[in-house]
């Protein structure tokens, strides 16, 4: 009697990040060691399943992925909800391809219509965090983040021999959506002057009294980190309603760094220019510790899938792997650990 298969999908969806290939591999080498099983890749997150858009994986179409950045899988930003009929495309893919369960890899919208699909449709979905962000609860660390810091500190410290050589000051914009993450591991790992987080508005009076005390104190030059949703204090809002919707308003984060540079200058009459590190953090080789972390994840991912732990997700939870319900993971942002910032504030004077 012929042995039926064990069929498993692996997609990769929301905002590319360093490590996704490094899941992918684990995943298919983990499904070499049972005898009847195959991967299969769904092209593109959600859309991949929408369109019946997949690919055979097996060892040799991982072969020497690991260190590259993106997806081989390819991403989107599709909400497998947000059209009519999506969820019997999806039903209808999953049919036709044979899939028992599939693997997403995603940010908080991605895992948050995973958590969906399983709980409203009964769809056998595992996942796995990924996100330079780090804003996605019950894991102590997504994959993608260490090297997004990387990349960030990188660049600070490449940015302070410039201002320092012009006597400038200079901001430095940030990616992490709503949670200060990045901006401030980036810009403690970087040695910033003074590191701006969504979790607590800025005072530009109090921006421009540090700049200026250290100018006082011979110090010609500084380095301010500012993360893509830092917003002013309501008190002192130097931002215009048209440039506020600008910058927080259409679903893309991005120009608090630019509107601040020119607040400092016009303020302080240092000069002073702005750097947006943009895509750049989302791209590149992935660090060893998020080569490590992402293979760790596919692994237990392929498990949990063996084990039928439907609706679980890979987390990191004091350096060991586990696995936590996918509620816990999307119901809330995590935000900026208090303990963090008060490290970085110390260094703010
Ligand atoms: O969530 C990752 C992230 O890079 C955020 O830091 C940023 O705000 C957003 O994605 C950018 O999204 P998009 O790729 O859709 O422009």
């Amino acid at each position: 009697m012929a042995e039926t298969k064990l069929r498993v999908g692996i997609m990769t969806g929301g905002g590319d990040c360093p490590g996704l290939n490094a899941v992918i591999r684990a995943v298919v080498r983990r499904s070499v060691l049972e005898p009847h099983s195959e991967v299969l890749g769904i092209k593109n997150g959600w859309r991949g399943l929408i369109e019946g858009d997949l690919m055979e994986l097996n060892r040799l179409s991982v072969t020497g992925i690991l260190p590259r950045g993106g997806t081989i899988l390819g991403t989107s930003r599709v909400n497998p909800k947000s059209e009519a009929g999506d969820v019997e495309r999806i039903r209808s893919t999953w049919e036709a391809n044979g899939l028992d369960a599939v693997i997403v890899v995603g940010g908080e919208g991605t895992l948050r219509a995973a958590r969906d699909m399983w709980r409203e449709h009964g769809m056998r979905i595992v996942g796995v965090p990924k996100t330079i962000d780090n804003d996605l609860d019950g894991t102590d660390f997504p994959f993608g983040f260490d090297t997004a810091v990387n990349t960030v500190m990188d660049a600070v410290d490449r940015l302070h021999s410039t201002a320092e050589s012009h006597h400038r000051v200079m901001v430095i914009e940030v990616m992490g959506r709503h949670s200060g993450w990045i901006a401030a591991y980036g810009g403690i790992a970087g040695g910033a002057d003074m590191i701006l987080v969504p979790e607590h508005p800025f005072r530009l009076s109090r921006v421009c009294e540090v700049l200026r005390r250290r100018e006082s104190q011979g110090s010609a030059f500084s380095i301010i980190v500012v993360a893509e949703d830092a917003r002013p204090h309501a008190e002192e809002d130097f931002l215009d309603e048209a440039t506020r919707s600008q910058i927080y308003q259409h679903g893309r984060l991005g120009g608090i760094g630019f509107q601040l540079a020119l607040q400092i200058e016009k303020t302080t009459r240092i000069e002073t220019r702005h750097a947006n590190l943009g895509y750049v953090q989302r791209g590149g080789s992935p660090t060893a510790f998020d080569r490590v972390l992402a293979t760790r994840f596919g692994v237990k991912a392929f498990e949990l899938v063996l084990e039928g732990a439907w609706g679980r997700m890979a987390a990191l939870r004091c350096n060991k792997v586990i696995s936590i319900p996918l509620d816990e993971a999307v119901q809330k942002i995590k935000y900026l650990d208090e303990e963090i910032y008060r490290v970085a504030e110390v260094f703010f004077c």
